[in-house]
């Protein structure tokens, strides 16, 4: 199924209320910055080539994905953390982060003043670090498939934080696993999505996530989240857009504030 009726380049032009979309957009598209990409990529994979020991083709995967703007989704939440304090204060007494990487915010979260943080690894926690061995062995941080239930009970959490993760779900599974992430939050959620046109050429990808991601416009979510009866949050929007600007914080990726469930 394609996600691209039409032209979404236009269509996102007027999307959300988020300005930088646009022209981000419009950048991907441009054709002579596309020529001079692939004349750097060219380059680099001539200098890749050249310095070709063991694993210098990995190396040299990961630098094209850079230069192509691979953003993570949940880099962007991590450093979003003060600004996501300033906007909901108490809300951020006991947050759920959702997503890949989650042992990398929960220790972040962890360090915070009065916040408790948890996690749930979608995918495999392969290759991690002692401390995120022991955020598991301590009970911190959970690999659950989030296709299905969540093993919380309702309400367990303020805020459930997620990113990187709704992408590489289809619409059927979404329609479960929104309301499960919307069932264990008390106050809010926050989601992280990548923006239309970005690029995350992770070479692992494929294997951990079993699908491509896809990047869906706002106004895509907006649509979804009415469907499954999210509201959107405009209180916290509002903290975090002034925030935002405050701290000069400009996310990379697509952030919705989501009410929970009453
Ligand atoms: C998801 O749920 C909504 C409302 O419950 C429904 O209208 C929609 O068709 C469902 N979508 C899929 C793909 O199942």
């Amino acid at each position: 199924m394609s996600r691209r009726p039409g032209n979404p380049g236009r269509r996102l032009a007027n999307g959300g209320g988020i300005p930088f979309i646009s022209s981000m957009n419009s950048r991907s598209r441009s054709s002579p910055l596309l020529s001079i990409g692939l004349v750097v990529v060219g380059a680099i994979l001539l200098i890749g080539y050249c310095y070709s020991g063991s694993g210098g083709q990995i190396a040299d995967r990961e630098a094209v994905s850079r230069l192509e703007g691979a953003v993570s989704c949940t880099l962007e939440a991590q450093r979003a953390l003060p600004v996501l304090k300033k906007a909901y204060g108490d809300s951020m007494r006991k947050v759920l982060h959702v997503g890949p990487d989650t042992c990398s915010v929960v220790s972040k979260l962890l360090k915070e003043e009065d916040t408790e943080g948890w996690g749930v690894e979608p995918y495999d926690l392969d290759d991690v670090d002692g401390t995120c061995k022991s955020l598991v062995r301590r009970g911190f941080v959970r690999v659950a498939d989030i296709k299905y239930h969540l093993p919380y009970r309702s309400k367990s959490f303020s805020m459930v934080l997620v990113s990187d993760a709704l992408d590489y779900l289809s619409p059927r599974y979404l329609n479960k696993t929104l309301p499960e992430l919307a069932r264990v939050a008390s106050d809010g959620i926050v989601v992280f999505t990548g923006l239309p046109g970005q690029q995350r050429a992770k070479v692992s990808e494929l294997s951990k996530f079993g699908r491509p991601a896809k990047f869906r416009s706002s106004s895509w979510w907006i649509r979804f989240f009415m469907q499954i009866s999210l509201e959107e949050n405009e209180g916290a929007s509002k903290k975090f857009e002034q925030a935002s600007i405050k701290r000069s914080y400009k996310p990379a990726c697509q952030v919705f504030h989501l009410k929970a469930y009453p």
